[in-house]
């Protein structure tokens, strides 16, 4: 089970991006669970290097995809390689807000891989219409993203369907609707990446908090969970990490 820990753009300081990172740890205990904490990435160093847990990983949001160069403002993957990361948030919705197109997130995931990252690649829908023309817009999100990814590499591709109407929502897609997602999406890489395909890990996110997020694990078909908001509460994330402790998922 892998729960994503989306910070974004907080905290506003390392000492605070400190105790948040030991609240989780303590919230963890000892069920099987992966915690990737995606701080912003300037406290990554930082927190990978303190205090190592077998359990405990890093990503960062994003990564250019270009080794290095003249791109003011960007981070390489190769240098969130090296500041303790494994992985990297490719495609987050508010990234492909900000302009990022499907054929960036394909070069993204390629740099990943190359830098020895595994990406955890976002896609979702902005909105859902009557005729399923959003399944299209997913469908291409993902065949796209994925076009040169070997095959001996898939499995080491993450994705999280967050659909773009949920993030930052007041509510939380339904567990029966995210089951019939997780199967369209398994469906759309099975042509290209045959079985495959059935081991990648999905994960849903948006609007994942204390109350929904045992019921999504146990009921949506889903092998984890990207957590905004509630991710940098260290109360709410710590009742909605103790909450898992019981789930019945593997
Ligand atoms: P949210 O964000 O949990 O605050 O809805 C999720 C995300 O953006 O990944």
């Amino acid at each position: 089970m892998l729960i994503v820990a989306n910070w974004k753009m907080h905290p506003q300081t390392l000492s605070r991006a400190k105790v948040l990172k030991a609240a989780s740890k303590r919230a963890l205990g000892t069920k099987k669970m992966e915690l990737v904490l995606a701080p912003p990435a300037v406290f990554l160093r930082d927190l990978a290097k303190s205090g190592r847990s077998a359990r405990i990983s890093y990503a960062a949001q994003n990564a250019h995809f270009e080794k290095e160069g003249a791109y003011t403002g960007e981070v390489s993957m190769q240098q969130v390689k090296d500041s303790g990361a494994t992985y990297v948030i490719v495609g987050h919705a508010e990234r492909r807000g900000a302009g990022e197109t499907n054929g960036d997130t394909q070069k993204k995931v390629a740099a990943a891989f190359a830098a020895g990252l595994s990406p955890i690649l976002c896609v979702g829908e902005t909105s859902r219409d009557e005729d399923g023309d959003y399944l299209e817009e997913l469908t291409g999100q993902l065949l796209t993203a994925t076009l040169d990814i070997p095959k001996n590499k898939i499995k080491d591709l993450v994705i999280a369907y967050e659909p773009v109407w949920a993030i930052g929502a007041s509510e939380a897609m339904s567990p029966n609707a995210m089951h019939e997602m997780a199967l369209y999406i398994r469906k759309t890489l099975l042509e290209p990446f045959g079985k495959a395909a059935l081991s990648i890990p999905i994960l849903y996110g948006g609007s994942i908090d204390e109350s929904n997020a045992k019921n999504m694990l146990e009921e949506g078909e889903v092998q984890g969970l990207l957590v905004g908001r509630v991710s940098t509460d260290p109360i709410r994330f710590g009742v909605l990490l103790r909450s898992l402790r019981a789930t019945t998922t593997k």
